[in-house]
Order: C-alpha cells, then sequence, then structure tokens
C-alpha cells in the first residue's frame, strides 16, 4: 500500500517534513489535521456547537472534503488558510473529540489512503487509521520548542500572540488530545519515536529517510 504515517502532537514539526519527506520520495501528503480543522470552520459558519451531535454526525457525514495539492476546500470553499487561526486550533481539538466526526474523517482518510504512495501526518494514522503502515513516525518535541516554532508561524501571517499564551493553549491541547476517550494520541507500538527539539528538519527527515531504508533492507 505505500503508506507513511507521521503522528505527533501540535507543532512537532509535522507539516514541514511530512512535506520534505513526500517530496524527497515523490509521494503525495494527506494533512489529517487540516481536515479536523475544515470540519471546525463548516461548523462554526453555521453556528453549530460541537454539543450538538446529531446536527454535527449529519453535516461531516454530508461534507465534501477535497485536497487540491496543498490547498484544501470543504463544500467548494477554499479554506486553506482561514483554518490556521488559534480559535480553529482550539475549536477542532474540541471537535476531534466527537466519536461521529473521527468515524468519518477516518473513513474518508482510508479512502483517500487507497491510492497508495502517501505520507499520512495526523495523531492516530499509525494507530488507527493505517495500522498496517509500511513506515510508522511518531514525531515529538518540547513544549516549549513547539511554542515558540508556533510563534514564529503566527508572526509570519501577521497574527500577534503572546509566547505565554500559546504555550499554554499548546499545553491544553496536548491534555485534551491525549486524554480524549476516542483514539487518543499515542505512538503506535511499532513506531519509531523521533524527538526533533534539538535537530533541524532536514536532519529529521534524514534520520525518516535512513529508517525506511534500513527497514526495506531488512525485508
Ligand atoms: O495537526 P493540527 O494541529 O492541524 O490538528 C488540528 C486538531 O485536530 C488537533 O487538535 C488534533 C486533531 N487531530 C486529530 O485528532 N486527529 C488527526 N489525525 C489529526 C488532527
Amino acid at each position: 500500500m505505500d503508506v507513511i504515517t507521521i503522528d505527533g502532537p501540535a507543532g512537532a514539526g509535522k507539516s514541514t517534513i511530512s512535506k520534505m519527506v513526500a517530496r524527497r520520495l515523490g509521494y503525495s501528503r494527506l494533512d489529517t489535521g487540516a481536515m479536523y480543522r475544515a470540519v471546525a470552520w463548516l461548523l462554526r459558519q453555521k453556528g453549530v456547537e460541537p454539543e450538538e451531535t446529531e446536527m454535527v454526525d449529519r453535516i461531516c457525514g454530508s461534507c465534501r472534503i477535497e485536497f487540491r495539492g496543498d490547498r484544501i476546500f470543504i463544500d467548494n470553499t477554499e479554506v486553506t488558510d482561514v483554518i490556521r487561526t488559534p480559535e480553529i486550533d482550539m475549536l477542532s481539538s474540541r471537535v476531534s473529540a466527537i466519536p461521529c466526526v473521527r468515524k468519518h474523517l477516518a473513513s474518508m482518510q482510508k479512502a483517500i489512503g487507497q491510492a497508495g504512495k502517501i505520507v499520512a501526518e495526523g495523531r492516530d494514522m499509525g494507530t488507527v487509521v493505517f495500522p498496517r503502515a509500511d513506515f510508522k513516525f511518531f514525531l515529538t518535541a518540547s513544549p516549549e520548542v513547539r511554542a515558540e516554532r508556533r510563534k514564529k508561524q503566527l508572526d509570519k501571517s501577521g497574527e500577534i500572540v503572546l509566547y505565554a499564551t500559546i504555550l499554554r493553549q499548546i499545553m491544553e491541547r496536548d491534555t485534551a488530545d491525549s486524554s480524549r476517550a476516542v483514539s487518543p494520541l499515542q505512538p503506535a507500538d511499532d513506531a519509531t519515536v523521533i524527538d526533533s527539539s534539538e535537530m533541524s528538519p532536514e536532519e529529521v527527515v534524514e534520520l525518516i529517510l535512513a529508517e525506511i531504508a534500513r527497514k526495506k533492507e531488512k525485508r
């Protein structure tokens, strides 16, 4: 099937790394966090609260999520940039704890994965969505390093948010993502765990490619 999974907490560098790994291997990249963000955006747009589970189920079960290169569309509206705000950070975390949302998105993700040759990034790629993936990685970094990276990203997009606020939100999201009942954030038993706190993106990519080559050779 040729699937590489990269899971890990917010700000561990998954997006940068998965883009680089996909480019090096000629694979496409599946950003599953963007799918949760898009659903969160759509629910807010429709004025539906995460607690209104019946409505959430209906909307999520009938929405159409589409990737065109690195751009994402939900029901034909492009949401690539509007889903990258601190508000959607928090809302998508709440939305991702709803079982019916996970069910719908996981089946969409499996369908996309059928084509093979993908680098799937998220929280439960190696554990739930692609348990039989060929290569699994779990990328992590200290909360402080992740908050610094996120601050740089937000600064670049012109959004002014205090470092302390970002750090607090990252820690809150970590707790929410790893303690939720469905698909909590945790490394798959057979995942290679990489702590990227002291590593450059290039070093992480080289490590991943070396690990893939090593495993392929052993087969
Ligand atoms: O990776 P991200 O920050 O864009 O993800 C947004 C939210 O979606 C985050 O709170 C975790 C959640 N998520 C998830 O529960 N499962 C995934 N496979 C991907 C993201």
